[in-house]
């Protein structure tokens, strides 16, 4: 932890209080000049601190940013988003996150961007990520499973996410295998991507989209029918790190619950929350479309679907459209 993410956590750990830069300095290890230099390019980032002679600084607000010492200094879990690195600009966190995955990054590290300009939705389509509004952020695990269970890592992801936006008292469905959906429109993308050799999964690549305080007049005109966010539905701003923080610990708890035990209640979440079964269903795959009933899972994670003779297709990526509201 560098110096300037110790004083924001030490801000935390005693909101509402005056620290004293002799606190501080002890508490970082460095001298009061040091925290002085820290606390005005905090400043400069957008925090407000009151600084009273003789009972120190008091920080009054944040910024609604999603740089590392931001969300470092909220963060509660042991392994996810330990790591973080931010960005403020960049093409898409999913071709840094892969570099710094190869290079030896730790699981569980968040590479994460305010801005995306070139970045990567499923099946190759572009996911729209303007600045100052969304979550752009790609997630590395080094999960101990074979190749075949790595797509279950989505519906993991997914279910922590429907976990953290109910949170905020919004109502969430999931869409299969791993859109989520506020009010009948799409709020969060989530793409899987696997690195692996014959023996086993070298490491994934979960690269998570969230509209969060998008604006109705920001959304662009082809996807208004279809894309909202947490702040339409919600009616008021959501700071984004402390989302990320509340996503981060709902993803661990879940994460060790599947590495340790398996698939089995991670499914009967992922079906309580799902809008896709029981539903009639056109599903698009790149060799064939089935038209039928969505059914369930089955332990793996596959979507079963049953056909009008009865046969059952199992679906492991695909788009899926609802034939009937
Ligand atoms: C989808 O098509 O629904 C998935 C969208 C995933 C978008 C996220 S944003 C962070 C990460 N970086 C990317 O370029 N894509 C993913």
């Amino acid at each position: 932890m560098n110096i300037k993410q110790e004083i924001l956590r030490a801000f935390r750990s005693h909101p509402d209080d005056f620290i004293s830069g002799e606190f501080l300095s002890q508490n970082c290890n460095c001298t009061r000049a040091a925290v002085w230099k820290h606390i005005e390019e905090l400043r400069q980032d957008g925090y407000e601190f009151e600084a009273v002679r003789k009972s120190g600084y008091r920080l009054i607000s944040s910024p609604d940013y999603v740089s590392a010492e931001e969300i470092l200094s909220l963060m509660k879990t042991e392994v996810i988003g330990q790591n973080i690195v931010s960005y403020d600009s960049v093409p898409t966190t999913q071709t840094i996150a892969h570099d710094v995955a190869a290079q030896g990054a730790p699981e569980g590290t968040i590479i994460i961007a305010n801005e995306q300009t070139g970045s990567k939705g499923r099946f190759g389509r572009v996911w729209h990520s303007p600045a100052n509004t969304g979550i752009w952020m790609s997630m590395i695990l080094r999960p101990v499973i074979q190749i075949g269970r790595s797509p279950q890592m989505t519906l993991v992801t997914a279910v922590a996410m429907a976990k953290t936006i109910q949170e905020y008292d919004i109502d969430v469905k999931i869409k299969w295998p791993n859109d989520v959906f506020v009010s009948g429109k799409k709020v969060c993308g989530i793409l899987t991507e696997l690195n692996a050799e014959a023996d086993g999964i070298n490491y994934l690549v979960i690269g998570i989209g969230i509209n969060v305080n998008t604006q109705a007049d920001d959304i662009p005109e082809e996807f208004k029918d279809i894309a909202t966010s947490l702040r339409i539905a919600k009616g008021e701003p959501i700071r984004r790190a402390t989302f990320i923080q509340s996503f981060c610990l709902h993803f661990e708890q879940m994460y060790l619950e599947y590495i340790q035990n398996g698939f089995g209640s991670i499914k009967e979440e992922w079906e309580a929350l799902s809008m896709s079964l029981n539903r009639r269903v056109t599903v698009r795959t790149l060799q064939k479309v089935v038209e039928g009933e969505a059914t369930g899972l089955n332990d793996e994670g596959v979507l079963l679907v049953r056909d009008d003779e009865g046969g059952v297709h199992r679906v492991y990526s695909a788009d899926i459209e609802y034939s009937e509201s």
